[in-house]
């Protein structure tokens, strides 16, 4: 593909709330796990995110910040409950000020995905413990079916994390709709089995997510962006479907979200990461089917993330019409300026492959471990390492559990 076509890549986008992306290109959230012990933000967090400002892209989304310091999906996630480190939240939004990026935060909750490790107790729509792959009797705490009360103070949670966040000078908020996490939990039937209002129908499933919604939109304002990262499928037998993600799509559409972000998978079913057949992973793009039947009932603009390795894809994506935004993960841990490289033609492939093991049940944590070395590296100023040691990552992470819990 030759350097006009690229230049699709380069058009402005404007979203439903009036504010304008400069380029199609953004960076989807990735979990730095480099907060402070006591999940604030640091410096070595927010030298990342200079780096990353430097880079030309048009929206860089955070990893995920927590709405309750009772449910840490990692031990250094940032938590933002209050407004108690405001001026260092401050400190991290300026860095795209005066960049053509805007710079959004990820909240989350995990619900049932927390780190049982060092969460004293897991709360989820169900009492339904988690099962990953590779790891023998992987959960050992059952979480607690969430109450009434529980359920509309994490509601207010996510809307109260988000004015914070506003006010500290982040351009726009995106909730963590996919990935097993809490609002995904909600949305599927594996995992919600509630008998009342929050549970059974895919209206009542998807009701969390739209109070969240709602809630988020009456603190921030109209002209807020507000984005969700959505899955297209859990990919989970008598999970979350692809017919139930296209109605979710619907139902956000017509509430007047922003921007949906599509991915796939759980902590359980890894497809996010690109644990799908090989046809799909030569596809490049992991979810493109999905978006393509979206693009035809939703205007909303769609993000599509996961397995975008080749700028010439990424433009026909946009170009064909079936999506507005590529949402790039794993490549930007080791290319952090990869927008303007693919704009000016300079990088054609981005090859990004962690190192492994051998091991499976490590390996698991390697594909988030292996790149959340490489944003710490970014933090630290150094150079991205392509042929870093995965043991030597293990055995710092491991070490980084330990040091959190004593
Ligand atoms: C280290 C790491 C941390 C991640 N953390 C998050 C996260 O906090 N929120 C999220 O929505 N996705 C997270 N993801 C998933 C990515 O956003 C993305 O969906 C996935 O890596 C596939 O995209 P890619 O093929 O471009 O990497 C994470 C991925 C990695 C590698």
């Amino acid at each position: 593909m030759d350097m006009k076509s690229i230049q699709i890549l380069n058009k402005e986008l404007t979203l439903p709330c009036g504010v304008k992306l400069s380029n199609r290109i953004a960076k989807s959230a990735m979990s730095e796990n480099l907060s402070t012990k006591d999940n604030k933000v640091n410096d070595t967090l927010i030298n990342v995110y200079r780096e990353w400002a430097k880079g030309q892209t048009g929206l860089l989304i955070t990893g995920n910040i927590m709405v309750d310091a009772r449910a840490l999906g990692e031990p250094y996630n940032v938590i933002v409950e209050d407004t108690s480190q405001l001026d260092m939240l401050r400190k991290w939004a300026l860095v795209t000020k005066g960049t053509s990026a805007q710079l959004w935060a990820q909240i989350n909750h995990p619900g049932r995905q927390a780190m049982e490790q060092i969460n004293e107790e897991l709360k989820a729509p169900s009492a339904v413990s988690v099962h990953i792959t590779g790891r023998k009797n992987a959960t050992k705490k059952i979480p607690i079916a969430m109450t009434e009360n529980d359920i509309n103070d994490c509601i207010d949670r996510y809307g109260n994390t988000a004015s914070i966040l506003k006010n500290a000078g982040f351009d726009g908020v995106q909730i963590h709709g996919a990935h097993g996490y809490l609002v995904s939990q909600f949305l599927s039937p594996l995992t919600n089995q509630r008998k009342d209002k929050w549970g059974g129908t895919l209206e009542n499933r998807a009701r969390f997510v739209m109070e969240v919604y709602k809630n988020i939109r009456r603190k921030v304002g109209a002209s807020y962006p507000i984005g969700i990262k959505l899955n297209s499928a859990d990919f989970q037998k008598g999970g979350f479907s692809e017919a139930d993600a296209m109605q979710v799509v619907h139902y956000l559409s017509d509430a007047g979200i922003d921007l949906i972000e599509i991915s796939g998978g759980t902590y359980e079913a890894p497809v996010m990461m690109g644990y799908k057949k090989k046809s799909t992973r030569d596809r490049e793009a992991y979810f493109l089917d999905f978006v393509k039947k979206a693009r035809k009932i939703t205007s909303t603009p769609l993000m599509l993330t996961g397995g975008f390795r080749t700028p010439s894809i990424m433009a026909s994506a946009v170009s064909d019409g079936h999506v507005d935004v590529i949402g790039l993960a794993r490549p930007f841990t080791v290319y952090p300026h990869l927008t303007r490289e693919i704009l000016d033609g300079s990088r054609e492939g981005l090859r990004v492959q962690n190192r492994k093991t051998g091991i499976k049940a490590i390996d698991g944590a390697m594909n988030l471990i292996w790149y959340e070395a490489q944003i710490k590296r970014l933090g630290e100023g150094k150079k991205p390492k392509l042929k870093l040691n995965p043991w030597l990552v293990f055995i710092r992470y491991v070490w980084g559990v330990i040091k959190k819990r004593t």
